[in-house]
């Protein structure tokens, strides 16, 4: 636990703009971004996550797994797969039937046919330029399957308190994000939650493809 906070808090302060925090994600939020996978059918399912970091919202997406399942992990900093390598059960996994596969690699780099029934995100948009959340996004909703549910949370006022603090050029850019993220919750959102216990306290937004199915 320790060990987590350490390395995570050491990849913060080396990539800020990717890690995106200071901390781990707390427990209710973990509980909160997983909470579709409670909802899954027993047919076997295909699960997404997209930056794990130390592995806050990854023990608990294996808590809903079955076997026949197929569990893909991508994370950008090798730190922290190198660190997930270490401690995440795959020979189990697979004992169980689950297979379970992490990459060191950006998600963009996943293949164009793959399609997932949950999705769990934690990238921090509000740290990237327009064109990068423009460009992730549209490749997590490629990669959901029509019945499938995208999860991801931003951490609440973040738009209207760090523009506040920003040199205008960094102000620009956070609005401009924050109308990317605004039209794409217009468009798929199908639901949310507010997670006080977590620092900050966030918002954990649920997705479809298509809201109208
Ligand atoms: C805010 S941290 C979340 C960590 C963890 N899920 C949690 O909630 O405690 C964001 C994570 O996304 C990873 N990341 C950033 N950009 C990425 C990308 N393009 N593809 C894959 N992972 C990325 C970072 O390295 C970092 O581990």
């Amino acid at each position: 636990m320790i060990k987590n906070i350490a390395l995570f808090f050491s990849q913060a302060r080396e990539n800020f703009t990717t890690t995106g925090a200071i901390a781990p994600s707390s427990p209710s939020l973990g509980r909160a971004i997983t909470w579709p996978l409670g909802l899954r059918s027993s047919n076997p399912i295909r699960v997404l996550e997209v930056g794990p970091g130390t592995g806050a919202f990854t023990s608990r997406i294996l808590e809903h797994l079955r076997p026949g399942d197929r569990f893909e992990i991508y994370e950008l900093n090798a730190r922290f797969c190198r660190y997930l390598r270490q401690t995440l059960p795959f020979e189990r996994l697979l004992s169980k039937g689950i297979e379970c596969r992490l990459y060191n690699a950006d998600v963009r780099s996943i293949s164009a046919g793959l399609q997932f029934d949950y999705i769990v995100c934690s990238l921090p948009f509000n740290n990237f330029e327009p064109e990068l959340v423009t460009e992730i996004l549209a490749v997590l909703i490629d990669r959901l399957a029509a019945q499938g549910v995208l999860s991801y949370f931003e951490y609440n006022l973040s738009h209207e308190f760090k523009s506040k603090f920003l040199k205008p050029q960094d102000r620009q850019r956070m609005i401009a994000v924050g109308r990317v993220v605004r039209a794409f919750i217009d468009r798929h959102q199908v639901g949310y939650r507010q997670v006080w216990l977590n620092l900050p306290p966030a918002r954990a937004r649920y997705c479809r493809k298509d809201v109208t199915v």
